[in-house]
């Protein structure tokens, strides 16, 4: 088994990764709340068909009393009326303070999941099992919890930690093809700002299938990065926000075409190239990243270029919650591996947005 141990005094906790590991999670939840008689599993209509009827046994067998709560799958019903549906069901379920949430899925169920858990009865136990690559190396880790507005994406959330992060590598094994890449953009990024030698690493890699092969250590390698950062700064206030990278263009492009063309991955793909394209035509980036970035996305089928122009990035920044008052901080790359926050007043965006 790995592990990777997130210090934040008494709020720490381990992620575990191991093959199988969904089997054993009820022994594992047992462990870590002696005391807890409800379970409730939050999850959605693409997860829950596939892996709820394992988790429940394991939680059976533990004495659990499980209820799932299922709700439509989609980033459109990350909302709060989904959000609402949730307490209602955790309410009938007879959910304590004393009992536990468990979100099973990828970034929308952990996300809404885990503000369902921080706020239902001002906060009860909660565990994240990501099935997702995505959910996996970012958003299952670090404690970010939200809910989507009509007006942006997680405009109303909290931090608040799990108890623990059960990471089975065997659940993305049947991922579909293009959410194994959406994930992937966000692993690359950790090779972008931190981690070069995961970065040349993925660059060896020939295909899916050997990528496949190398994913227990590529997830170590990521929540590994991400729990550094996190322990450092919990409430992104500054080094936090090198996660970002390649984020405020990606949000922009996703928004821009409402959601439903280009997935998160596929537009922090596309961020990351647009805007080290600018920071080496600014002389900030070395010559040659932007290049060498868009091969590797390009070798697992990410797209780097979108039809968009600067007056659309504008408008669709315009609203991005990192923009405090008259300005917005970036994340830029001096070189692979080592990456910066440069503040920019909004009035000299256009210079870091494609023409
Ligand atoms: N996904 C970025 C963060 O957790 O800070």
């Amino acid at each position: 088994m790995r592990n990777v141990h997130v210090d934040l005094g008494a709020k720490s906790y381990d992620i575990e990764i191991e093959r199988g590991l969904l089997k054993t999670a009820g022994k594992r939840i047992r462990a870590l709340l002696p005391k807890a008689e409800k379970a409730a599993v939050i999850t959605d209509s693409n997860v829950g068909p596939l892996y709820t009827r394992t988790l429940r046994k394991t939680l059976e067998e533990e004495g659990f009393s499980v209820s799932v709560q299922l709700f439509e799958a989609g980033e459109e019903r990350k909302n709060l009326a989904t959000l609402g549906s949730l307490y209602n069901g955790m309410a009938e379920a007879g959910l304590t303070r004393s009992d536990l949430t468990i979100a099973l899925g990828g970034g929308v169920t952990g996300d809404m999941g885990g503000l369902a858990a921080a706020t239902f009865l001002r906060g009860i136990a909660f565990v994240q099992i990501p099935t997702s690559l995505l959910a996996t190396v970012d958003s299952s880790v670090g404690g970010k919890v939200a809910v989507d507005l009509p007006e942006g994406k997680n405009l109303v959330g909290a931090f608040y930690q799990p108890k623990a992060v059960f990471i089975d590598p065997d659940l993305l094994q049947t991922l579909p093809v293009r959410y194994l890449h959406d994930g992937l953009a966000e692993v690359i990024k950790y090779g972008c700002i931190r981690e070069k030698a995961l970065f040349e690493k993925l660059e060896q890699i020939q295909d899916d299938t050997e990528l496949l092969d190398h994913l227990d250590e590529i997830i170590e390698i990521c929540c590994n990065c991400k729990a550094r950062i996190v322990e450092r700064d919990e409430f992104d206030t500054g080094e936090r926000m090198l996660l970002n990278f390649g984020h405020t263009l990606g949000h922009a492009v996703e928004k821009t075409f409402n959601f439903d063309t280009y997935s998160h991955g596929e537009g922090v793909s596309i961020g990351m190239t647009l805007l080290t394209r600018r920071s080496e035509a600014l002389g900030f980036t070395e010559p040659g990243t932007a290049d060498r970035i868009a091969a590797l996305l390009q070798k697992f089928r990410l797209p780097v270029s979108v039809r968009m122009g600067q007056e659309e990035f504008l408008q669709a920044i315009a609203l991005d919650k990192k923009k405090r008052g008259s300005a917005i901080t970036l994340v830029l790359l001096k070189n692979i591996g080592e990456s910066f926050l440069q503040k920019v007043p909004f009035s000299e965006l256009g210079k870091y947005l494609p023409k």
